[in-house]
């Protein structure tokens, strides 16, 4: 039987985004927080290298602006950059002082009452201002803001629960637009549950699983991107798909990230043959813009047939390597790579999601009620390409932001009547699961192949073709089965799939993470690329 709920706040998604918004939020509201697997299971569990803001003297919010300007293309729109690193110390001290257990800086040569803990440096940008914990920065956040959330009885953390689709005013045709809270999918139960509530948060996370190799987990599918999409907000720069340029290359190795703080410290790149090639690239060599790092691998693979390029940090000290990059050399030694005398063999994979469904500054969407934040967004942030380390940033300062706003409207806003049950009367178990297999199997393989790096006008219509094909099967599929977390997903992925394609298609230039071979210059002129859904202008 299913079961309807009310919130004051519902937010989907238990990442850094989703947390950090809960927490912010006064004790005296009615929270969910919403996991489509554990609460681990977003990209913020496996972040590295750390996240970047201004807290060394010697650095200026102007010199983290411009850097962040100067990697995005000419696409970052600057009050959203200076809006983000100007939070980014106070950010930062929330995250201190809810526990967040950083490394210091046990330099001998620390200077006294200088900021207290080591800060690292990754591609793009001019100090080091990345703070961490270790290379396992991600989990130390997770776990220290889930310890403060289960303190909290106003939390409710659910897993196991796949938001499938927004319920709006327009959805339920009455007069309006807000977003009213969630059709559920209860993966313990197999129902789909109604969740009412006065505000509905997407914290839903990147779509980097719409290709065939990528660094982040299974459940970064674009739901949040989907949902939005469908209840009628617009989307934007959906075709800056950041490909992470050091992923492990070896056959049992699912997508796990070598952080490019390796690069920070004085890694380097070498082919084969033990030549450095960054140099002829670049001038900022291995500490050049993701963009130009993973183009430059991916040419020299291509040029030389080879299936991997290698990251050599094996000069430092390996009492230096093991401290700073205690995860990194486990991870390595277990497929038999000793970090502290050989390189790692490493090839690019889809890591980052820079456009997502636009927000202003308080992470409020086009439809009234409903807010986004973290790397299902698009505030404008990251441009044509994301500075490493920028994407935590975004997540704790528009959480914190969008939470402040909530709290001005509470006063405003009723807890909406009861919801109508989702409707499954019409649909029965599925006996043909081969195809949703089959499906998401094909259609990361041709985002990979035709949406991938490098792009051609031709490579993107024939991934065109194929993903009309597709949204057309899995629509049908839609209908007539009861909904599954695979259908969703697959449902999904292929929407994001469709607009990425013709967010590329749109662009008729190369510009940071989109480069096509038809168009290889950059336009005098940086647009946006913004794509409104049919119902929006109704
Ligand atoms: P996520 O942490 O991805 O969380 C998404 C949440 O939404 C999950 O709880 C998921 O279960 C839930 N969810 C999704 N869909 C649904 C649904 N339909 N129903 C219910 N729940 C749903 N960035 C940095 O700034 N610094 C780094 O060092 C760094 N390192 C990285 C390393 C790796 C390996 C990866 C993959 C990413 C890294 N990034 C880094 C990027 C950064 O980690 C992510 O952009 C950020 O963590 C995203 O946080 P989020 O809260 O938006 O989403
Ligand atoms: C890394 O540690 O290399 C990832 C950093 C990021 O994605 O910002």
């Amino acid at each position: 039987m299913s079961q309807q709920y009310q919130h004051d706040v519902l937010v989907i998604g238990s990442g850094a985004a989703g947390l950090s918004l809960a927490l912010t939020l006064p004790g005296h509201l009615r929270i969910a927080v919403l996991s489509k697997g554990d609460l681990a299971n977003g990209s913020t569990f496996w972040a590295q290298g750390g996240v970047a803001a201004v807290l060394d003297d010697a650095d200026t919010v102007q010199s983290h602006v411009e850097d962040t300007l100067n990697a995005g293309g000419g696409l970052c729109h600057e009050d959203a950059v200076r809006f983000t690193v100007e939070h980014s110390r106070e950010a930062i001290q929330w995250l201190i002082d809810q526990g967040v257990p950083f490394t210091r800086d046990d330099d001998p040569d620390h200077e006294e009452g200088s900021f207290e803990f080591h800060l690292t440096r990754e591609g793009g940008h001019s100090h080091r201002r990345i703070i961490h914990a270790a290379d396992a920065t991600g989990a130390a956040i997770f776990k220290t803001l889930l310890a403060q959330a289960r303190l909290r009885p106003n939390i409710e953390l659910l897993e196991q629960r796949v938001a499938v689709d927004l319920i709006t005013e327009r959805r339920l045709g009455l007069t309006g637009d807000r977003c009213l809270g969630a059709y559920v999918l209860n993966r313990n139960t197999g129902e789909v549950d109604t969740f009412g509530a006065r505000f509905t948060v997407l914290a839903t996370g990147g779509a980097a699983k719409v290709y065939l190799y990528t660094s982040n987990p299974d459940g970064a599918c674009g739901d949040g991107i989907a949902m939005a999409w469908r209840a009628g907000c617009r989307v934007a720069n959906l075709e800056f798909n950041q490909f992470h340029p050091t992923c492990l290359y070896h056959p049992q190795a699912k997508s796990f990230l070598v952080t490019e703080a390796l690069r920070g410290e004085g890694a380097v790149l070498k082919l084969p043959n033990g030549e450095r090639f960054m140099p002829r690239f670049d001038p900022r060599a291995e500490l050049a813009p993701r963009d130009i790092v993973a183009r430059a691998i991916d040419h020299e693979m291509k040029r030389l047939g080879i299936d991997c390029v290698y990251l050599d940090i094996s000069h430092k000290p390996a009492e230096f390597i093991t401290t700073h990059f205690p995860t990194v050399y486990e991870r390595c030694l277990a497929f038999g790579i000793d970090i502290t005398r050989q390189s790692i063999p490493v090839v690019p994979a889809a890591h980052y999601t820079c456009g997502g469904v636009m927000v202003d500054e308080q992470g409020r969407t086009d439809v009234p009620g409903l807010y986004a934040i973290g790397e299902t967004t698009f505030t404008g942030l990251h441009g044509a390409n994301r500075m490493a380390s920028n994407s935590l940033l975004e997540c704790f300062v528009y959480g914190r932001s969008a939470a402040a706003h909530i709290v001005g409207l509470l006063p405003h806003i009723a807890m909406p009547e009861a919801l109508p049950h989702w409707d499954a009367s019409q649909v029965t178990d599925s006996d043909e699961d081969v195809i949703i297999a089959h499906n998401w199997d094909e259609l990361r393989r041709f985002m990979w192949d035709y949406v991938g790096i490098v792009r051609t006008t031709k490579r993107l219509q024939r991934a065109e073709h194929r993903v009309r094909l597709l949204l057309d099967e899995i629509d049908e599929f839609y209908s007539n089965y009861k909904v599954s977390r695979d259908l969703i997903e697959l449902r999904n992925l292929a929407q994001v799939a469709e607009l990425m394609i013709r967010s590329a298609m749109q662009r008729k230039e190369s510009r940071g993470l989109h480069y096509t071979l038809d168009y290889p210059e950059m336009l005098p002129e940086a647009r946006d690329t913004i794509l409104v859904p049919p119902t929006f202008d109704d």
